[in-house]
């Protein structure tokens, strides 16, 4: 599952997966939603339902019974739009045995399609960007009077750091804390940045709220999101690129991310802390002093490299190079040995030949990544990349290329998974393996899936687990007595 072609860098088992949440009582409208996408989109859709509860809106799990179906879309490759169009295919069949149901999109395909969706889609109601849910309420009402309705306006300020989400389909143990949105990096490849607009941090006191309030309820991890992390910067309120107008006081007072990290690790020490994503040209030392200082912060980094190139780095706009690169992993590597990395790797971008290839087989080489997310270029309307380059690296050179570097992060994600044989490891117990029922499955500081016998243990419990046998992803264990 780690290594994988698909659709979600984060977390593929989840792909299509509909919330489901608590009933509240005198709620009569059922609300179908699934979620495609990464991290933040998931995270969304709880915000999204948290604010629909208030509207008269319970979830339910089947399609054919809702009256309001929405799909939070993912438009980081073509094949995440796909997977999307499909989706509507099928709603659409649904619709003709409930005319009633209204179908609503959110997320990076409205934002990025806009009004051409409800050209395209006879079926959509209602198109809905990723700082417009608050206006949801309005829109509805719109749609019950049988318009079509749309908010597509990109914020400034929104970050929902007042809305309190509803955990939806969780196991109780982990939550995802969103922190900030946007961003601002203009990577030529990608579409974040226009689906999603300009960075801005989100409160810290209203995460540490969050944060405290996850763990009265039993949660006992959480992973602080965002598409750039150590980007992170609060000096009450704005834009990150409107830091250097702000005055004395507030630059400071400000807080950065080593800083967050810090506040939440002492806000809750049994809490472990994780964090995704990082990029390199904004990782700071701070931020790996303050991992090494706090035992639950989890001592694990997404570490997107997309290319071991200099020059296709460089088309890529990636402000760092490889050998700067390097200097980071081996600064990670001194500072905290036990860390593990993992990547997003990119093959066949514009002008990539063999030889930046085989960069990238030798960035990988020298790293030796724990794991990675690894995709094809998939050119995006409106990116940099779109209007410089020539989508030029022909398909089978690009799935080619793709293989063999799936392949060397398989070799790589064995020799690391190996290193933990007979030692012992710490882990937090998420839910039943899939393999068997006897059986847990839960994770290490460094984000390595364990799997051991049940004996008395349960959900949530951190166990010491010792590993007899490994597969390149998973650690086979016993709990050490
Ligand atoms: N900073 C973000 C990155 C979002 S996109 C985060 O939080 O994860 C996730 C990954 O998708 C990127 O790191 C990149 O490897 C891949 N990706 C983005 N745009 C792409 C494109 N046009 N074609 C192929 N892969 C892409
Ligand atoms: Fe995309 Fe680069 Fe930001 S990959 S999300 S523009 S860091």
């Amino acid at each position: 599952m780690q290594e994988t072609t698909k659709e979600k860098p984060i977390d593929e088992s989840k792909q299509g997966e509909q919330l489901v949440l608590e009933q509240k009582q005198g709620n009569t409208r059922k609300l179908y939603i699934e979620s495609y996408g990464c991290a933040m989109n998931f995270s969304d859709s709880e915000i999204v339902a948290s604010i629909l509860l208030n509207q008269g809106y319970n979830t339910t799990p089947h399609l054919e019974d809702a009256d309001l179906v929405l799909v939070n879309t993912c438009s980081i490759r073509d094949k995440a739009e796909q997977t999307v169009r499909k989706r509507l295919e099928k709603y659409n069949a649904v619709k003709r045995i409930n005319p009633k149901m209204k179908v609503g999109v959110l997320g990076c395909m409205a934002e990025r399609l806009k009004t051409k969706f409800l050209e395209e889609e006879k079926i959509v109601d209602l198109v809905v960007g990723p700082d417009a849910y608050k206006d949801l309420p309005n829109l509805l009402a719109e749609v019950d009077e049988g318009r079509d309705a749309i908010n597509v306006i990109l914020s400034k300020e929104e970050t929902y750091g007042d809305i309190s989400p509803v955990r939806l389909n969780s196991n109780g143990v982990t939550a995802y804390v969103s922190i900030t949105r946007g961003c601002d990096n203009m990577c030529t490849f990608c579409v974040v940045p226009f689906t999603r607009g300009r960075e801005r941090s989100r409160n810290p006191q209203s995460i540490i709220e969050e944060v405290n309030d996850l763990w009265d309820k039993g949660y006992k991890e959480i992973t602080l999101l965002g598409q750039n992390v150590d980007s992170y910067l609060w000096y009450g309120g704005g834009l990150k690129k409107d830091f250097v107008k702000a005055s004395d006081l507030q630059q400071a007072t400000a807080v950065n991310f080593a800083a967050l990290l810090e506040l939440c690790a002492k806000a809750q020490p049994h809490m472990r802390i994780r964090f995704s994503t990082s990029n390199p040209q904004d990782m700071t030392l701070d931020v790996i002093e303050t991992m090494a200082k706090f035992d639950n912060i989890c001592k694990h980094i997404h570490l997107p490299v997309q290319s071991g190139s200099d020059r296709i780095l460089k088309a890529m706009n990636r402000l760092h190079t490889r050998e700067q690169y390097f200097e980071l992993i081996d600064n990670i590597k001194r500072i905290l040995p036990e860390c593990s990395v993992s990547q997003d790797l990119i093959s066949g971008f514009p002008t990539e030949t063999e030889a930046d290839h085989q960069d990238t087989l030798s960035l990988m080489d020298y790293v030796k990544y724990n794991f990675g997310y690894m995709f094809t270029y998939s050119e995006r309307p409106g990116t940099t990349a779109e209007r410089k380059f020539k989508d030029d690296v022909p398909e089978e050179t690009k799935k080619r290329r793709l293989a063999e570097i799936v392949q060397r992060q398989r070799e790589h994600s064995e020799i690391r998974t190996k290193e933990y044989l007979n030692s012992i490891v710490e882990v937090l117990i998420e839910k039943e393996s899939k393999k068997s029922d006897a059986q847990w499955s839960g994770r290490t500081s460094q984000n390595i899936v364990a799997v051991f016998p049940k004996e008395h243990y349960k959900v949530g419990d951190l166990v010491k687990v010792k590993v007899m046998d490994c597969t390149s992803a998973t650690l086979i264990g016993e709990i050490a007595s």
